[in-house]
């Protein structure tokens, strides 16, 4: 028997590369050796973006999209959306009636989200009850496949901590060691940098798109931060203090290659936008197969679609399968 893993994305929308290298690469290797659910969580998206829905839908799809051209199989991995599996509110509700309010209250994650909050005008910026449940909702998603493990990244573990302790307070107080206590599997999104040498990240402007197009690459790793030091293009250079574009060589070509950018870059054989041209180049090359399946998906919606629709019946099948098992334990009629 395999164990299980379960992870989701809430729906940002298309996604980067520091998502792919990070976060999917490391899915597409696991959907090989566990019984894998990954999902697209749109009610954890309306947590906080309840008033902001007209793009959620596509984004949504495009979440899913991007997964499917990174080699995420459907028939190695149930592939869903939250909102699709009904057994997922369910749960929430019996969770939600044994989580102490305080273990909400603690949950950094939450107090981070409230900050960003606070800062916004208007509506957005309250906090309503759906928020404080964002833990608890997440610990349905895992447990309502009885996850062994939970690939995420640094920030979700303090929510998964939660998770643990609602199971373990769950089997206490129905009186079966039913549930598992799920454990994060880290992945490292520090991995890749943005090009301006910060996080990667959408809201920050740094991000290359999976979907991006060859040009649109090539624009994007012109500007990417060199070794600040070099005037001319001739000058030696410093490849270690070149903050992104020697990185990203390392990150995207063999080690042969990046030996002859280092020795090249040293004795100053080659300038920064010479280089970055045939970085961008090398990239586009590591990515058109990806870029390929992208394509063809956006042309194949219906394809889509129907993954996302028997993937969520899938799902339910395994969902209805511990429902009834917790409905039982906590003496529904
Ligand atoms: N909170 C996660 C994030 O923002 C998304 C998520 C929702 C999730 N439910 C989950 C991740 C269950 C793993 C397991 O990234
Ligand atoms: Fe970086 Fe390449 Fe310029 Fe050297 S030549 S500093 S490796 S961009």
């Amino acid at each position: 028997m395999k164990q299980t893993i379960v992870s989701g994305m809430r729906p940002t929308g298309r996604l980067h590369l520091g998502h792919y290298l990070g976060v999917i690469q490391n899915w597409v290797k696991l959907q090989n050796d566990y019984d894998c659910y990954f999902f697209v969580a749109d009610w954890h998206a309306l947590t906080t973006k309840y008033d902001k829905t007209e793009d959620l839908r596509q984004n949504t799809l495009d979440v899913i999209i991007d997964w499917l051209a990174c080699g995420l199989d459907p028939e190695k991995s149930v592939i869903y959306v939250q909102s699709l599996i009904p057994e997922i509110a369910e749960l929430n509700i019996y969770l939600g009636m044994i989580t102490p309010q305080n273990w909400v209250e603690r949950d950094p994650c939450l107090k981070d989200m409230a900050k960003i909050l606070k800062t916004k005008e208007g509506q957005g910026s309250q906090i309503n009850y759906g928020l404080m449940g964002y833990p608890v909702l997440m610990s349905a998603d895992i447990m309502m496949f009885n996850a062994d493990y939970i690939p995420v990244g640094i920030d979700q573990v303090a929510h998964i901590e939660i998770t643990r302790d609602i199971a373990r307070r769950f089997n206490n107080l129905y009186g079966e060691d039913f549930f598992k206590e799920s454990k994060p599997l880290l992945n490292d999104c520090s991995l890749l940098c943005g090009l301006d040498g910060n996080k990667m990240g959408k809201s920050f402007n740094n991000d290359i798109k999976i979907s991006d197009t060859e040009e649109e690459t090539a624009k994007k790793i012109m500007t990417a931060i060199t070794d600040r030091s070099r005037i001319r293009k001739d000058d030696p250079g410093h490849p270690d203090e070149c903050e992104v574009a020697f990185k990203y060589w390392k990150i995207f070509a063999d080690s042969d290659e990046v030996q002859t950018v280092r020795e090249e870059c040293e004795k100053g054989l080659r300038g920064c936008a010479q280089c970055k041209r045939m970085l961008a180049e090398k990239i586009n090359s590591k990515l058109a197969p990806i870029r390929q399946r992208r394509k063809y998906y956006e042309e194949h919606i219906d394809e889509v679609h129907d993954i996302i629709t028997k993937g969520s019946a899938k799902a339910r099948e395994k969902a209805g399968e511990v429902l009834t098992k917790v409905r039982s334990l906590v003496k529904m009629y």
